[in-house]
């Protein structure tokens, strides 16, 4: 059963009416399905369950402190990109045992507090970090765990801006560069695995077999003892365009555990980085309607949230299902969906054919749970909308809708 699905003409998250949550939290809010979180996992978990392997969910995709909990409670590990997320994952119970620290700018100062937690792996991206790390590590009297992320070269075929795995992205280094970094014993370092991200949203799984091969070939050929091989995340999600439906945790651990095989046969652990497809579907963002008007050129529809809540669209022109939370059978019109703030770019849809919206009337922005409130702003001076975890007939609220208070509390005249 999907989570967001209409009970007799209204929109529900799982059981709950999304206007029973918008007339008691008020309006823009998102609103989590515990229940597809759940299923998200428990999907990737299967789809791996013939090897050793760790699924590290992807803290920046959904970091509100309500939704890791759901993932420290199902028993993921986390990859995190800051020490802001490592504070988060830890508060919200999970263990720094589990957590995989990516990223090409990881200061010294992070480096430290990451070690002193004893996180269970750096994926490092370049020799000069690995060579800060090591007199970090070693300053502390300790060992680094290590990883050594390689850019495959690979094109993942998805948005530039998420495209992460072609020599000319500033992730990773080259296979030639890796070969003397994975070799190179030193003090405060010790080599535990290899990895890659080939980039976000990926609709295939030819991109992902063709990087693990490269990975797999270079540990062949150089003979490089590894405990575990992580091949990021990236997997996609469907937004409900009608372009296709990107393949299923099952295909995707088929096609990915046949392309490891030559590792997990010696024993090598398979460690995943997905966020997109473990929160994505399990979000929407509610939002009411303002105002309508039309011009010589177009109709429109204002509605109360905005590129500062969910900046997708207006960052990657990227495309979000739109459903009127009321269903009615009524007239169609097409229109682009707006919201309040002064720039062209906010938008959440455009020449979208919608039944036609009153104001007052609420609306669900679908497929928001991923890199929604996560990536959202003050900008404006709007406070960032309420979350809300819905678990069956009950929901919570995880996140208060900020006050103005708040939004000045650091600042001073
Ligand atoms: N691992 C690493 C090292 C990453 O950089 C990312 C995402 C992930 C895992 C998780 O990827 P996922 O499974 O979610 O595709 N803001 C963009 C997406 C940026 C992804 C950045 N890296 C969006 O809204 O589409």
């Amino acid at each position: 059963m999907p989570a967001f699905d209409y009970k007799s003409g209204e929109l529900c998250c799982e059981q709950v009416p999304l206007a029973k949550i918008a007339g008691e939290v008020g309006t823009p809010v998102y609103v989590y399905s515990r229940g597809e979180i759940e299923r998200a996992y428990q999907a990737f978990d299967a789809a791996l369950a013939s090897v050793p392997h760790e699924i590290c969910y992807a803290v920046k995709a959904c970091s509100t402190l309500g939704v890791l909990g759901v993932l420290v409670q199902l028993g993921a590990g986390a990859d995190i990109v800051s020490i802001g997320e490592l504070y988060r994952w830890l508060k919200a119970g999970g263990s720094a045992e589990h957590v995989v620290f990516s990223g090409v700018g990881k200061t010294e100062a992070e480096m430290r507090t990451a070690l002193e937690a004893g996180i269970g792996c750096f994926n490092v991206e370049s020799a000069e970090e690995l060579e800060l790390l090591a007199r970090v590590a070693a300053s502390l009297g300790k060992r680094a765990p290590v990883s050594i992320r390689v850019n495959p070269d690979v094109d993942p075929q998805t948005h530039p801006y998420i495209s992460t795995g072609l020599k000319q992205n500033k992730f990773g280094v080259s296979m030639t560069e890796a070969i003397p970094l994975l070799r190179d014993p030193r003090d405060g370092i010790e080599i535990v695995g290899l990895d890659c991200h080939i980039g976000s949203q990926l609709v295939k799984t030819a991109p992902f077999v063709d990087a693990i091969a490269r990975l797999v070939a270079l540990v062949q050929q150089h003979g490089i003892r590894l405990r575990h091989v992580d091949i990021g995340g990236g997997l996609g999600i469907d937004y409900g365009k009608g372009d296709g439906a990107p393949p299923s945790p099952a295909e995707y651990g088929a096609a990915v555990l046949a392309a490891l095989a030559p590792l997990t046969s010696r024993g090598v652990k398979v460690v995943v980085e997905p966020g997109r497809a473990i929160v994505g579907a399990a979000g929407a963002l509610v939002t009411r309607v303002l105002y309508r008007k039309r011009n010589d050129a177009k109709h429109f529809t204002i509605v109360d949230a905005a590129m500062n809540d969910l900046m997708r669209p207006a960052l990657y022109n990227s495309f979000h299902p739109i459903q009127a939370v009321r269903h009615a059978d009524r007239a169609t019109v097409t229109t682009d969906v707006v919201g309040p703030i002064c720039e062209t770019g906010d938008f959440f849809a455009r020449d979208r054919e919608l039944p036609e919206l009153e104001p007052g009337e609420l609306v669900s922005i679908g497929a928001a749970g991923a890199y929604g409130a996560a990536m959202s702003s003050n900008y404006n001076t709007r406070p960032r909308a309420a979350e809300v975890l819905v678990a069956g007939d009950a929901f919570s609220i995880i996140r208060s809708r900020e006050t103005y208070e708040q939004l000045v509390a650091n600042e001073r005249l």
